[in-house]
């Protein structure tokens, strides 16, 4: 697996097109079918070839930090449940109780059993049924065929990843250090629903082409219009939005260069997941469709420094303060592109050499599909 540029590297690009006026650009103009937008027949392939059969980032580590925590939401439109057990490993389960189907796990928290808030039967971390209140109304009945029903689960660089049928690709991931670190802590989950398509939510983070345009204010204000580094690495990409104050970074020795703080880095973990480490936090962002034109966007917030947690904390709120405003502007930019879709207008939008990183997506997209569709 590739490896990721050094910030030594990432310096060097940054330093080269600031002084040239140029950005990384791709090979090739892309264009999209707006009917992958609109259609249901799509988004149900979407979710059922691609999302449930690639690890898909679930939570981070940090949501998991204890023997019994566990984090329950929806992925690819179906109750998962993933917990710490006994051993340290991590599992994850259909979060359906094998009795009547009931949801057995809510949120997140610490358990040391699964009790299901129905009629009480009662599983292991590991997924086995332990306990069923009065047994003797179910003669006969196998204990060890009533488990929670095991989905695939990978603990890697700082993430959990999902996948929910067998026989999954195995994970990409760059080498090096991890995504999230160990010392990063967990401050804040939360859930918004965007009036807009998984993907025009996903495009929206992988280009700085529109810096200018929609964030003169906000991220212009600090950064750059137009100037990126963009790598790819597996079916996965990260962009890089430098601050000008980077450049300050030109007299530093280039061992002694570190980015963190002088650029935003945008990773997406192809399907549907974001990595965005900023100054102060870093958010995975998991996008989950529920309708062609409604996604929620799951958000885990972790700290960047270590060292006294209340200044770590103080540290990453200054800077959502200043992110707020530039997701909200996004937010408005993408429902309006979802609304302007029922006008007909475009019969394809045309993705250009600057957004390279939309490219590799929807061209990994297409080629996930074809393989399914092979199946
Ligand atoms: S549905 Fe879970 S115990 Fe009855
Ligand atoms: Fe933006």
């Amino acid at each position: 697996m590739a490896t990721l540029l050094t910030d030594h590297e990432i310096t060097e690009r940054v330093l080269g097109h600031i002084a040239n006026r140029t950005t990384d650009v791709g090979d090739e103009v892309w264009r999209e079918p707006v009917e992958n937008y609109r259609s249901p027949e799509r988004l149900k392939k979407e979710i059922e070839c691609v999302m449930r059969r690639s690890f898909a980032a679930f939570c981070p580590s940090a949501a998991l930090p204890e023997t019994g925590s566990y984090v329950a939401r929806d992925a690819a439109g179906r109750s998962i449940v993933a917990v710490r057990g006994q051993d340290g490993i991590v599992r994850a389960f259909h979060n359906v109780c094998r009795h009547r189907g009931m949801r057995i796990a809510n949120d997140s928290g610490c358990t040391r059993a699964f009790v299901c808030p129905y009629h009480g039967w009662t599983y292991e971390l590991d997924g086995r049924l332990r306990h069923l209140p009065h047994t003797e109304g179910f003669p006969n009945l196998d204990k060890d065929r009533h488990g929670m029903v095991a989905v695939e689960a990978v603990e890697r660089q700082g993430l959990i990843f999902v996948a929910q049928t067998a026989g999954a690709n195995p994970i990409q991931v760059a080498d090096g250090q991890d995504l999230i670190q160990p010392e990063q802590k967990l401050y804040s989950v939360s859930m918004r629903e965007t009036n807009a398509n998984w993907k025009v939510v996903l495009e929206g983070f992988l280009e700085g082409y529109h810096i200018r345009a929609t964030h003169p204010e906000s991220f212009f204000a600090y950064g750059f219009d137009n100037l990126n580094v963009v790598e790819r690495f597996g079916n996965h990409s990260r962009v890089t939005f430098p601050f000008r104050r980077i450049q300050k970074l030109a007299a530093v020795p280039p061992q002694e260069r570190r980015v963190m703080g002088y650029v935003t880095f945008v990773y997406h973990l192809f399907p549907n997941a974001l990595i965005t480490v900023l100054s102060n936090h870093t958010n995975l962002l998991v996008l989950e469709p529920q309708g062609v034109d409604r996604t929620n966007v799951v958000a885990y917030s972790v700290t960047n420094k270590s060292g006294d947690p209340a200044d770590a904390l103080e540290a990453a709120q200054r800077d959502v303060a200043f992110t707020d405003i530039g997701a909200a502007e996004d937010r408005a930019i993408v429902s309006a592109i979802q609304r302007g879709m029922a006008s007909d207008v475009n019969e394809c939008f045309t993705f250009g050499r600057y957004e390279s990183a939309i490219v590799h997506f929807h061209r990994t997209l297409d080629a996930a599909l074809e393989r399914e569709a092979d199946r």
